[in-house]
């Protein structure tokens, strides 16, 4: 897995020593609002096991996202493999420290990780799922460049699809 640099951020792979930053992150219920609450240190050890795992596959999988101006691990953006409505998708996930909200830190990282997803993997199409209420997630999206495409019942929440594909990417890429 490359290392991916924005202006402010540094997006790296996962590694085993990040469990002590992951958890006490995971365990913070801000950071993990619109999903099951905060973590245990061992839910987070097997969130963390998994996208080793998947960087060990060579698979996408989550990158830890390093503000550069501390050094510090703020939260993690990056792939997540889904099945929505029996289709299987390639999700853009992220979750951000509340400290760092609120200073365009997440679009930074997601769009980075649209541009790797269609430029180095040549995926065909990425996705996120969020829940209607996330008005903030909602923005990361649009400025992502995602359109809505449905709404959907995943893992029993209310859910809206947001997507781009790789034509839409090159076409808007191609026009500046
Ligand atoms: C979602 C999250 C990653 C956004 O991080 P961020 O770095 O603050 O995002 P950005 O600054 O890039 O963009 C946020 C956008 O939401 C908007 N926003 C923030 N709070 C809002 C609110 N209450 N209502 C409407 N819009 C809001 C901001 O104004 C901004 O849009 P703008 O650029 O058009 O002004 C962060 O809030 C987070 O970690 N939330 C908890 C976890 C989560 O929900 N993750 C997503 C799961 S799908």
């Amino acid at each position: 897995m490359p290392i991916l640099e924005t202006s402010r951020l540094i997006l790296r792979p996962f590694r085993e020593d990040d469990l002590d930053l992951l958890a006490e992150l995971m365990a913070n219920p801000d950071f993990m609002r619109f999903s099951l609450g905060p973590y245990t240190r061992e839910q987070t050890q097997s969130v963390l096991r998994k996208f080793l795992s998947w960087n060990q596959a060579g698979l996408p999988s989550q990158f830890a996202v390093i503000f550069r101006r501390n050094n510090k691990l703020i939260g993690y953006c990056g792939f997540l493999h889904q099945q929505v409505d029996g289709r299987d998708e390639t999700e853009i996930g992220y979750r951000l420290h509340p400290d760092y909200w609120g200073r365009g830190l997440a679009t930074e990282a997601a769009r980075a990780m649209r541009d790797h997803a269609f430029s180095d993997l040549k995926l065909s199409r990425v996705i996120s799922l969020i829940h209607p209420d996330n008005l903030p997630s909602r923005r990361v999206a649009e400025k992502n460049g995602m359109r809505p495409e449905k709404e959907t019942v995943f893992r029993g929440f209310p859910t809206r699809v947001f997507a781009i594909t790789r034509e839409r990417w090159l076409a808007e890429h191609a026009a500046g």
